[in-house]
C-alpha cells in the first residue's frame, strides 16, 4: 500500500483538517493490541484507568510504529522523534460521557474551576480569586496534564503538536457508538484565531483575545473553554441545512467512521471530541500525538518529553520546564507553527497555499 496520499486525498485533508486511512494497521497487530487492552478492562468499570505499562507497551506502540499512518506522516509531514507512549481511550458501552460532547483544541489546561459564573472575570475568563485555583503565581498544574502556561513568560497558554493519529481497535461505522467527532474544516478558522491573537500582541491560546479560559453556559454551569469564542458559532452556521445523520444529534460535528484497523490523522488545529457510546461494545481507540522533528530543539526524542502522548511537548510530560539554549526559543517556534500550520507538512504546504486564505 502507498505511503503517500493520492492527490484527491491530499486535497480532502487540506480542506477538512483530517483524513481517514483505511486498513492502516495489519490485522495481527490490531488483534494483539486489542487482546492486551481487553485484558486490562475491568468488567463493570465505566472508565478505564490506563496503567502506564499499557501506554508504553510495544504491542500498543506498534499500532503507530507499524502503521501506514506513520509512513504517510513521514512522506507528507516529515521526520519525527520516536513515539514512546500514547493514549489508550476506551469509552465503555452505554457511557454517555456526562452529556453533550465538547469539541476542543488539545493542549490547554483543565483543572478545578469556580462553580459559579459570578466568580469568573469576563474577558480573560480567569477566576476572580485566581490564587485559589491557579496557585499564588499561576503555578499549579491542571488535572489532565494540561498546563496553565506553556512558557515562563505567559504568552502561550496552549500546547501543540502537528498531527493526532487515532487507531481504531473496534468497528465504529455506525454513528452514535462513541466515535471521535470533529469540527470539519475548522482548522483554518482556528489558525486564523491564533494569528489574530499574535497580531494583537496578546496571549496565544486561552486568556488571549477572544478566548476566555473559563466560561459559563446560559444555565450557569461553568466549564473550561476549549475553543476560541467564534469557532463553535461558525461551525454551527456552516452546518445549518446539512443532512441530518441518524443517531447523531450534533450537526456541527462530523463522526469519524472507522473500521477496526483504520486510522484517522487530524491536524492539531482541527477541534475534536469523544462522543457518547450508545453501542453494545466498548469504543477502543489509541491516540498518538505526533510533532514534526525540530532539529534545533535539544530535547527531541528525550523520554522526559513523552513523544506520542504529550500535548505540550515544549515542556516535559509532567509539566517540568526544560532547559533550552539561548539560540532556540521553543515557545516562539510553536507560535510560528500554530500560525502557519501547513509549514510543518513538507508534502502538502505548496498545495495548501490556495486553501489557506479560507480561514479569514
Ligand atoms: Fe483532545
Amino acid at each position: 500500500m502507498s505511503a503517500q496520499l493520492s492527490h484527491a486525498e491530499k486535497l480532502s485533508f487540506i480542506h477538512d483538517g483530517y483524513i481517514v486511512i483505511k486498513q492502516a494497521v495489519a490485522e495481527d497487530v490490531v488483534n494483539d493490541a486489542r487482546k492486551l487492552v481487553q485484558s486490562y478492562l475491568p468488567e463493570h468499570e465505566r472508565r478505564l484507568l490506563v496503567p502506564p505499562e499499557l501506554a508504553t507497551h510495544p504491542d500498543i506502540l506498534a499500532l503507530f510504529r507499524q502503521s501506514r499512518a506513520a509512513d504517510i506522516l513521514r512522506s507528507e509531514m516529515g521526520p519525527f522523534p520516536d513515539v514512546v507512549s500514547c493514549q489508550v481511550a476506551v469509552t465503555p458501552a452505554g457511557d454517555t460521557l456526562g452529556g453533550d460532547p465538547s469539541p476542543h483544541v488539545d493542549g490547554s489546561w483543565s483543572g478545578k474551576i469556580p462553580a459559579s459564573a459570578t466568580e469568573i472575570e469576563p474577558g480573560r475568563g480567569r477566576p476572580r480569586d485566581a490564587a485559589r485555583y491557579f496557585g499564588e503565581n499561576d503555578d499549579k498544574r491542571g488535572d489532565n496534564d494540561g498546563q496553565l502556561w506553556i512558557d515562563p513568560d505567559r504568552r502561550l497558554s496552549i500546547g501543540s503538536y502537528t498531527a493526532l493519529v487515532g487507531v481504531a481497535l473496534n468497528d465504529q461505522l455506525l454513528p452514535g457508538c462513541g466515535q471521535l467527532g470533529v469540527l470539519r474544516g475548522m482548522h483554518e478558522p482556528v489558525q486564523a484565531c491564533f494569528r489574530r491573537q499574535r497580531a494583537a500582541g496578546g496571549v496565544i491560546g486561552p486568556e488571549g483575545p477572544d478566548w476566555p479560559r473559563i466560561k459559563a453556559t446560559p444555565g450557569g454551569r461553568t466549564y473550561c473553554n476549549g475553543l476560541p469564542d467564534t469557532i463553535r458559532e461558525l461551525a454551527r452556521e456552516r452546518a445549518a441545512g446539512a443532512k441530518k445523520i441518524e443517531g447523531w444529534p450534533w450537526p456541527e460535528l462530523t463522526p469519524v467512521l472507522l473500521a477496526r484497523g483504520d486510522a484517522v490523522i487530524a491536524m492539531h488545529s482541527c477541534p475534536h471530541t469523544p462522543t457518547p457510546n450508545h453501542g453494545r461494545e466498548a469504543r477502543m481507540n489509541v491516540y498518538f500525538r505526533i510533532r514534526r522533528l525540530r532539529p534545533e530543539n535539544p530535547h527531541e526524542g528525550s523520554r522526559r518529553v513523552g513523544h506520542g502522548v504529550n500535548d505540550h511537548p515544549d515542556r516535559g510530560y509532567f509539566g517540568q520546564f526544560l532547559e533550552y539554549p539561548e539560540t532556540y526559543d521553543p515557545w516562539q517556534t510553536s507560535i510560528e507553527k500554530m500560525c502557519d500550520h501547513w509549514s510543518e507538512w513538507d508534502g502538502l504546504k505548496s498545495l495548501a497555499v490556495g486553501v489557506d486564505s479560507e480561514g479569514g
